[in-house]
């Protein structure tokens, strides 16, 4: 743990949170809840891993704000879709939400007015806002010149209103690298440090199970099953481009940006060979063995906007329709979930899984 961060009102409330999520039972409550507000979207990317079907019966605001209610204090809320600009209650959930609740959203950014922005700058609770972009120009995803035109004149409001009101939010900005932009990842990570001014930015590769995160519900013994996932790769290309990342970084040319893999297959700085993505990336199969232990469900769950609670792979493990939160987070399929990870460390389904930690990286 950094020295100070101790005594701070954040560590306080952390650990406020974490207490309070274990009732007297033993029962206990993740700390970070997934909202997958709605399924619909405003763009068709190609790798996206969501379907879009539309849902009948999906939550509606009343839904949300009841599930809110049931968070343990100190909880934190990713507001994600689809877009989740597009979910109509977007700003009454947001208002509803409790002071002791911190959130960051995940959008792709074009419906991100000012109007928006100014109310967003004004909620104490936000902590980070994710804009997704691909490439400069975003042609992954089929972006015209008026729509980046107008992407980037949202960010760079947000961007001014910020540092004017001198607010402690990070901007972060998320890249999916698919083999079609790996020549895009320096020129991205230029412009974003300087004409965006992040203060994030996530390289992200494509998830090798169809099961992660999706919005459609599979059975769990998908998890189980080795699936030969995706190969989308020029591996020495993508290693040369992150070596040349990393040089970047180390050139001081990024200034505040601090960049990330996801998964974290190198820490960009310490000294780890980066060579080693070989080793991980569009591997045939998974293998427990090279990873450190997932304990992602204890953390964290997504409820999706058919009710459907799944903890990162999308297998229902109860519906807020039905049952309270608490009951579906220690529901039989929930700790059927928790045994298999104690025993095997992770599953084939967790192929390529962003949150993955390699034990090389983790273990130095
Ligand atoms: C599903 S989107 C929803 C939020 C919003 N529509 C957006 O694009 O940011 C959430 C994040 O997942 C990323 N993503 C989509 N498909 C992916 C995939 N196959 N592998 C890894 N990340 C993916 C998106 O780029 C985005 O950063
Ligand atoms: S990645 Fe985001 S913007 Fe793109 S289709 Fe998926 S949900 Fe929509």
């Amino acid at each position: 743990m950094q020295q100070g961060l101790k005594n701070t009102s954040y560590f306080e409330n952390k650990t406020k949170a974490r207490l309070s999520s274990i009732d007297s039972k033993g029962d206990s409550m993740p700390y970070r809840y997934c909202f997958v507000l709605t399924n619909a979207c405003n763009l068709r990317c190609s790798f996206c891993f969501q379907e879009k079907k539309p849902i009948k019966g999906s939550l509606k605001l009343d839904n949300w704000i009841d599930i809110a209610s049931q968070l343990p204090y100190g909880s934190h809320i990713t507001l994600t879709g689809g877009e989740p600009l597009m979910f109509r209650g977007f700003k009454k959930l947001v208002e509803n939400l409790r002071d002791d609740i911190t959130f960051n959203v995940i959008t792709n950014g074009l419906l991100l007015e000012k109007d928006l922005v100014d109310f967003l700058l004004d909620q104490n609770g936000l902590k980070v806002l994710s804009c997704s972009i691909d490439d400069v120009g975003n042609k992954s995803r089929d972006f015209t010149a008026d729509m980046w035109e107008k992407l980037i004149s949202n960010l760079n409001y947000f961007k001014d209103k910020k540092n004017q009101i001198n607010k402690n939010i990070v901007l972060d900005i998320k890249t999916v690298v698919h083999g079609g932009n790996i020549d895009g990842i320096i020129p991205m990570a230029k412009f974003s440090s300087h004409e965006l001014g992040s203060d994030t930015h996530m390289f992200m590769f494509l998830k090798g199970s169809p099961m992660q995160h999706s919005d459609i519900m599979f059975d769990y013994g998908y998890a189980l099953e080795n699936n030969k996932g995706f190969e989308n790769y020029e591996i020495p290309k993508v290693i040369n481009e992150v070596k040349k990342l990393k040089d970047l970084i180390k050139s001081g040319f990024t200034k505040n940006t601090k960049f990330f893999l996801h998964p974290k297959f190198v820490d960009l700085y310490t000294n780890q060979d980066i060579d080693i993505i070989e080793k991980f990336l569009d591997r045939p199969h998974h293998n427990p063995k090279d990873f450190m232990p997932c304990r992602s469900p204890w953390v964290s769950i997504h409820i999706n906007n058919d009710g459907n609670v799944f903890p990162c792979l999308s297998f229902s493990i109860g519906n807020t329709y039905e049952n309270t939160l608490k009951e579906i987070v220690n529901s039989q399929k929930m700790n059927q979930f928790k045994e298999d990870l104690e025993k095997c460390g992770t599953l084939p389904g967790c192929k390529q899984c962003g949150y993955l930690m390699p034990k090389e990286t983790y273990l130095v």
